[in-house]
């Protein structure tokens, strides 16, 4: 147990998860649900759900990976031996790796395009109808779409081959600022384009009336799939941290940075989606035919687009490394695979799982729809349930107090746990289902 690889830092611990995080669930997906789902209000319920049952849920995972020291499969073995029910948890995950990593895949190679059309200074001088046709050219074109999505599995693996630690992770700390950093100058940009002002309205004022058990479903989906909880990837990484760290501060920090560049995506995206005259319900295509016109107003604009797309690809590789590594784990864990082998038959899989993506929409949308809206939530319910009925208040105590201070926090979190956000998931599920 001792000789277990460990984070070498508190900022470590956090850039890995932030890494695993922060991607394109953030800066592709938010925006496009949000604008799907009539803005302002499903914006509200999205940071309710983070704050009262993602942040609960990812210290759930933090707990469970310490206190077992193994990935999510061996956690239960370990923490619960005579509950065999609950290693279904580590079913769902992988299932859950399977399908997010296929469609995310796709859209990453989306992103490699972008980036080869940015630096080939291809989208200067489009007006944004001749984007939005771009776009729709490329996306349901079948070669291309295909071939960009084998680059980037084929990325992906050799990361999870090489390891992570003195690869992506040390890069990620230097450049996942770096795109922060352009984020924020676009959404200087954005708000200051005429005729923005409708776009922060749509961002920030509620219309209840916009609410549905659907978009309630929604809403709670992506604050799932944003932080990456639900399915073990953040009680891997729980295992890696070390007994003096301060888990409620790393779930803390970890949620702020990723609700942070979510909501600085919005802030870059629809003030330039009401002021060029495109649907906020445009669909998944939505940042790839916003953002290129805003490059297009920008002085330097080329320089900005391509390092936009390269950094939002790398963002996408510490997201896609840390769900390859959910199902490499499984695979050489459960199933005794060797640790290459295991990555490339992962990656193959994926290939082929992504290009029905490409091929077929509808299981593009299907694999996106059941891993956040259903998957994830109920694997939610599972892990919360685990911590707060069956880990035992001491153990809970034990890892919420390591750090050498009291934790006050523990009966509240305990509550969350044990009722609020099982009984919460479970009902916007079932309300979903028409059971309720
Ligand atoms: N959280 C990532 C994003 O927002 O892009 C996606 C993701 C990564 C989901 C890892 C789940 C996961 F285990």
């Amino acid at each position: 147990m001792n000789n277990r690889d460990g984070f070498s830092s508190r900022f470590g611990i956090i850039a890995a998860a932030a890494g695993s995080a922060i991607g394109l669930g953030n800066i592709w997906r938010f925006p496009y649900v949000l604008g799907e789902n009539g803005g302002g209000a499903f914006f509200l319920l999205y940071l309710a759900f983070i704050v009262v049952i993602g942040v609960p849920v990812m210290l759930s995972e933090l707990i469970i990976g310490r206190r077992a020291q193994k990935s999510i499969f061996g956690a239960f073995k370990v923490l619960a031996p005579q509950h065999g029910f609950f290693q279904l948890i580590g079913i769902i995950g992988v299932t859950t790796a399977f399908l997010i990593l296929s469609f995310y895949s796709v859209v990453a190679g989306w992103t490699v395009e972008y980036t080869l059309l940015a630096l080939g200074n291809q989208m200067a001088d489009k007006t944004p109808s001749q984007l939005a046709g771009l776009f729709t050219d490329f996306s349901t074109s079948v070669w291309r779409p295909i071939i960009y999505l084998v680059v980037f599995m084929a990325l992906t693996a050799a990361i999870v081959i090489g390891g992570i630690k003195n690869g992506i992770e040390k890069y990620a700390k230097i450049l996942m600022p770096l795109l922060l950093v352009i984020i924020l100058i676009l959404c200087l940009k954005s708000l200051s384009l005429e005729g923005s002002g409708e776009g922060v309205l749509f961002l920030f004022r509620p219309d209840f009336s916009k609410i549905t058990g659907n978009v309630v479903l929604v809403a709670l989906g992506q604050a799932f799939f944003s932080l990456s909880i639900g399915m073990g990837t953040i009680a891997t990484y729980g295992s890696y941290v070390k007994k003096k760290e301060n888990l409620l501060q790393t779930a803390l920090s970890v949620s702020f940075l990723d609700t942070f560049i979510a909501v600085l995506a919005g802030v870059a995206i629809f003030p330039a989606v009401f002021a060029f005259g495109i649907k906020p319900d445009a669909g998944p295509g939505l940042v790839f035919v916003t953002l290129p016109n805003i490059f297009n107003q920008m002085v330097g604009g080329y320089y900005f687009s391509a390092a936009f797309f390269i950094l939002l690809l790398i963002a996408a590789l510490t997201s896609s490394v840390s769900l390859l590594e959910v199902v490499v784990s499984y695979f050489t864990d459960e199933l005794k695979i060797q640790r290459k082998s295991a990555t490339l038959l992962g990656a193959f899989l994926m290939i082929i799982l992504g290009t029905f993506c490409v091929v077929y929409p509808r299981v593009f949308n299907g694999f996106e729809w059941t891993s956040s809206n259903l998957l994830l939530p109920l694997g939610g319910i599972l892990i919360s349930v685990f911590v707060g009925w069956f880990l035992g208040g001491a153990n809970v105590r034990n890892e919420l107090e390591a750090h050498g201070g009291r934790a006050s926090y523990v009966r509240v979190f305990i509550i969350i746990v044990k009722i609020v956000a099982p009984i919460a998931i479970a009902m916007v599920l079932l309300n979903n289902l028409g059971l309720i």
